[in-house]
């Protein structure tokens, strides 16, 4: 599928995070965000994601008002497939969170994730590599839902329903009884929609991996040999006899101890775990492929170039790994990209190195108290 691109051509910031208020307009490729620290650079980006996903990538709605307020505001002009949209989104602290787009009020979250996809990498990420296994699993749950409302669902529905089943386990316990036709009840709803949503992850897998593998070896030379392997108690057995063979421990356990809940991915380098021997910048590597593969399956799958959000990502990274990621997002295949940094002037090397003329840079200054 040829893939179009839509960019946010500006936006407007009231009491999002460190934003009293703030408007700034955009170049439709690439977007330098220069300043020193604690500036706004990675709330510029957080608002950015959030126009995306209605919800932040860093903290949770709390933290998004700005201190001691409750409300805040995000508009953005954004012009897709030749027309323009005016995304606005509010936040109350006593009502609800309400999207407009066009003055048209969206009311299912599934229906409108996706209808603006970006994908972000920010130094927090590490954590899909080195951390615990939800952390790949909202990987994957992420890049799935945003070409499938379908997936986004049913996986609600799944985490409803295992945290019912858990709840009942939990009372199980705290009673000291016990009631097989309950608890049957919860498993036969659970079973389909597992089932999808392992189908869906296998899916997703067959076709991510080649894609990873491709990016990795192509920015990153070298003769580093990497691997990605989907692990679930489904690979083993069905869900149904899972649920059945797992009854005692989930009892003891007082949760549901097997399903799609608890997949996981294994990354290796040179055959061992990445997050036991890769250095620094080979993780980082392995976490850029990762995320730039994401960006490249959402591109082709909806037949649209995501919006690419870069969160001070080049540390640690050698010049030449650094340059190669330029070329790349510089190319035809990315759309509009947001790039962080502290360091103006490595990036005015960049740009002068690279030949780049499509671009803005957006200096942020010292806020008056
Ligand atoms: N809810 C909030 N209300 C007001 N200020 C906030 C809120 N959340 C964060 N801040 C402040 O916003 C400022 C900018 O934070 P941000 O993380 O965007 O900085 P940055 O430019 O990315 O810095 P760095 O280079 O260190 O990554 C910080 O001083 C932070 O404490
Ligand atoms: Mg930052």
């Amino acid at each position: 599928m040829v893939s179009t691109s839509f960019f946010i051509q500006h936006i407007k910031l009231n009491n999002y995070k460190n934003y009293i208020f703030k408007e700034l307009e955009f170049s439709p490729k690439l977007n330098f965000i220069v300043g020193k620290n604690g500036l706004g650079k990675t709330n510029l980006l957080d608002a950015i994601y959030y126009t995306c996903f209605t919800k932040s990538y860093v903290s949770n709605d709390a933290l998004a008002f700005r201190f001691e307020n409750d409300f805040f505001r995000i508009i953005t002009s954004i012009s897709k497939t030749a027309e323009n949209q005016l995304v606005e989104i509010k936040n109350s602290k006593t009502g609800k969170k309400e999207i407009f787009i066009n003055q048209v009020k969206q009311e299912k979250q599934a229906e409108y994730i996706g209808k603006f996809p970006a994908v972000i990498i920010t130094p927090n990420d590490n954590e899909l590599i080195i951390g615990a296994s939800e952390n790949r699993r909202r990987f994957i749950d992420a890049t799935i839902s945003q070409y499938s409302s379908e997936y986004l669902n049913n996986l609600l529905t799944y985490n409803k329903l295992i945290a019912q089943r858990n709840a009942l386990l939990k009372s199980f316990a705290e009673n000291r009884n016990f009631n097989q036709l309950l608890l049957d009840a919860y498993s036969e709803k659970l079973i389909p929609i597992g089932n999808f949503i392992f189908e869906q992850r296998k899916l997703f897998i067959d076709s991510f991996y080649p894609i990873f593998l491709k990016t990795y070896s192509s920015i990153f030379e070298g003769n580093e040999q990497i691997r990605l392997d989907y692990e679930s108690d489904l690979l083993q057995d069905n869900l149904e006899n899972l649920f059945k063979n797992s009854i005692q421990n989930d009892r003891n356990a007082q949760r549901t101890t097997k399903g799609t809940h608890l997949d996981d991915l294994s990354f290796n380098l040179n055959t061992y775990p990445i997050k036991k021997i890769g250095s620094q910048g080979q993780q980082k590597t392995f976490l850029l492929s990762l995320k730039l593969a994401q960006f490249e399956i959402i591109a082709s799958k909806q037949g649209i170039k995501p919006l690419l959000l870069l969160d001070d990502i080049f540390d640690k990274l050698d010049t030449e790994r650094i340059s190669k990621i330029f070329q790349l997002i510089y190319s035809d295949a990315f759309g509009q990209v947001f790039i962080s940094d502290t360091n103006e002037n490595r990036i005015q090397q960049l740009i002068k190195e690279n030949n780049i003329t499509n671009y803005k840079i957006i200096a942020l200054g010292e806020v008056p108290k």
